[in-house]
């Protein structure tokens, strides 16, 4: 069903072969695979030129890079927008925002981001403020950053049509607007009522409205959410034969409706940069086209409270990661309807290993904030945002892959093992790998074992450090609190201590987890920077190759100006044994083992609505050992 976001790509697999296929035309496009008993799969669009792509090369990573080289890379993303992101069908006024961030920080459940949904606005009507429920947005911006929190505002395209109000004079006056052939502005229903709706193919009406943000970004604001940008419309479809200024050549609706969202996301992306100086900002999408990831996130619409769409969006998370979007996300809790205490609690433990981790629903739903669930989900969730901020320096590091060669966060098996007909069984389908080396299993909330398919190799059981064979399926227990997550053996995983949130000052070491049993290659490439400007295109980053060989781990020297945050690093072995407590060097000197206790997370002891029976977390006892952070190489050995 055509909806949201479209992305004329695919990747074939035939024959012990795999290519890519980009057919760059923005008309609706059909796609239609193993036509007449697979003998051919063939691709047409309505209109416009046959222009299209073919990419060959050894393997789908080399071909993800091939296309984003030609579509374009997304740059880094502000550090905040990876922590815990809490969005309603709308939080207001003042005081209601004010309380559910100070709620977060009562529980102690980390979280960086609060939403502004529609009703922030006076009736609708885009960069206005409702002044009853908002009397001073300045002022609560402030306070939220003052506890941490940043500020994403929705704005839609419509302009309601209200002859006084100056988005729409001035758009009127300035010719702005997509128009009808005979010259008028098309007009179409949408929250505020009739509306137009801007040209974003035009670069006058991209500048307008990118500096038209600052009435948000003056404020304090730090994130747009762009919506209804197919663009929708109440009860109607836009008519084909609307005009689109297409960069001054013209164009209709039929060629111009698939980049119409991702030109509105490229507007607020191009604006919020020059406005925020040298500061990132966030910017979210619903539409989109091939390409979209230079601009913006994306998340995947209106879901349902239900296992069938949590398992859906999986799969439409892993099928995005395809299309060059890395920076993806589904609306945790489903957006239509009321989640169950034990489907809110597995959406949050899937959500936490999504590119962006948001939680969001309809107005008049239950609420759904981490504690609206009772004592077990909210234990749950605060144990499952909590190791999402300890990962954060291993996710972070996986962003920047992302804008280094195209690979995106969430990662179907299909990427490393196109060839292997277990990673395509419907049971195993919904499987995928956040970043390089952790394997994530989804299962439906009420499934309390899970088969689980393990490609080649060997895996660690990320909860109690049991080594697997792969190449085999095993059963993972998968009550709600526990989500099977499997280490592919010679993984590096760098983490740190728990945060409230982004900003918090680093007090901790990083922690540098390693998996014995890799091959000759294992290897992460670490990557650090402020966060928070663009200071790295000028060379403020620390980034660094870390090696794990069988009996050595070589941190090569760091890359780049910036000065890493972490003092120290704190060494995590998994799957080694040491005979002999002093056999551990760094660069040449003996370095003192100790040993810890590794949880992934707290226990959920439950007076238990869910009726989880017991401690579903293992705890191991690993050995670690502790040295400085040095920029030069650091070379530590171990027999
Ligand atoms: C659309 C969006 C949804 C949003 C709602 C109100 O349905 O997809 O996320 O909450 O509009 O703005």
């Amino acid at each position: 069903m055509p909806l949201y976001a479209t992305f004329p790509f695919y990747i074939g697999i035939h024959g012990g072969l795999v290519y890519g296929i980009f057919m760059d035309n923005p008309h609706r496009s059909r796609f239609n695979f193993g036509a007449s008993n697979n003998r051919f799969s063939y691709f047409s669009a309505d209109g416009g030129t046959l222009n299209y792509y073919f990419i060959h090369d050894s393997g789908v990573r080399e071909i993800l890079a091939a296309y984003t080289h030609l579509t374009g890379r997304m740059s880094l993303p502000p550090l905040w927008s990876l922590g815990y992101q809490q969005c309603r069908y709308s939080y207001y006024p003042h005081q209601k925002v004010i309380n559910i961030a100070r709620i977060f920080r009562e529980k102690e459940i980390p979280a960086d981001v609060i939403y502004l949904d529609i009703h922030y606005m006076d009736r609708y009507k885009v960069f206005t403020w409702d002044e009853e429920r908002f009397p001073s947005p300045e002022k609560l911006i402030t306070a939220l950053r003052d506890e941490g929190f940043h500020v994403v505002v929705i704005v839609d395209p419509g302009i309601k049509i209200e002859p006084g109000y100056p988005y729409y004079e001035e758009g009127k006056e300035k010719d702005l607007f997509l128009k009808y052939p005979d010259g008028e502005p098309y007009s179409g229903q949408v929250w505020p009522g009739w509306c137009h709706f801007p040209d974003f193919t035009r670069p006058e009406t991209r500048d307008w409205w990118g500096s038209s943000l600052e009435t948000y970004l003056s404020i304090g604001v730090e994130g747009i959410w762009n919506d209804m940008n197919e663009p929708a419309t109440w009860g109607q479809q836009v008519p084909n034969l609307v005009e689109f200024d297409w960069e001054g050549h013209g164009a209709t609706h039929q060629k111009a409706r698939n980049v119409y969202g991702m030109q509105m996301a490229r507007s607020s992306y191009e604006g919020t940069r020059r406005l925020m100086k040298n500061r990132r900002p966030f910017i979210l999408t619903r539409s989109a086209y091939a390409g979209a990831q230079r601009y913006s996130a994306i998340w995947t619409g209106d879901n349902v409270a239900s296992d069938e769409h949590l398992m859906a969006g999986v799969l439409l998370l892993s099928n995005l990661g395809l299309t060059g979007m890395a920076f993806t996300a589904c609306d945790i809790s489903g957006f239509w309807g009321d989640s169950s205490p034990a489907l809110f609690a597995r959406w949050i433990t899937v959500g936490a290993f999504s590119p962006f981790m948001r939680t969001h629903s309809m107005v008049e739903s239950r609420d759904a904030e981490p504690w609206s669930y009772g004592e077990t989900v909210e234990e749950i969730s605060r144990n499952y945002i909590q190791f999402r901020y300890r990962l954060l320096p291993y996710l972070y590091s996986t962003f920047y892959e992302a804008t280094q060669n195209g690979m995106p966060v969430v990662r179907t098996l299909a990427i490393d093992h196109p060839h292997d007909p277990q990673v395509y069984d419907k049971r195993y389908q919904y499987q995928y790998l956040f970043g390089d080396s952790i394997l994530v299993a989804p299962a439906e909330s009420t499934k309390e074992i899970t088969k689980v398919y393990l490609p080649p190799g060997r895996w660690y059981d990320f909860y109690t450090g049991r080594l697997e064979e792969g190449g085999r399926e095993v059963y993972a227990e998968s009550p709600v609190a526990r989500l099977p997550l499997f280490v592919r053996a010679g993984a590096v995983i760098p983490m740190q201590t728990v945060r409230n949130h982004t900003e918090e000052q680093i007090t901790g070491p990083l922690q540098v987890h390693v998996y014995a049993g890799g091959d000759a290659s294992s290897s992460f490439l670490y990557y650090e920077d402020d966060g928070e400007t663009f200071d790295y295109e000028q060379g403020q980053f620390f980034r660094r190759r870390i090696r794990l060989t069988d009996h050595e781990l070589f941190f090569e020297a760091a890359e780049g100006d910036y000065f890493s945050a972490y003092e120290e690093i704190q060494l995590w072995f998994h799957g080694y044994c040491f005979h002999e407590k002093d056999r551990v060097t760094m660069n040449g000197e003996k370095t003192a083992l100790a040993s810890a206790t590794f949880r992934l997370c707290a226990p959920v002891f439950a007076a238990d609505p869910l009726g989880i029976p017991y401690d579903p977390y293992g705890a191991v006892e690993l050995p670690t050992a502790v040295f400085p952070n040095l920029r030069d190489s650091i070379r530590v050995t171990w027999d």
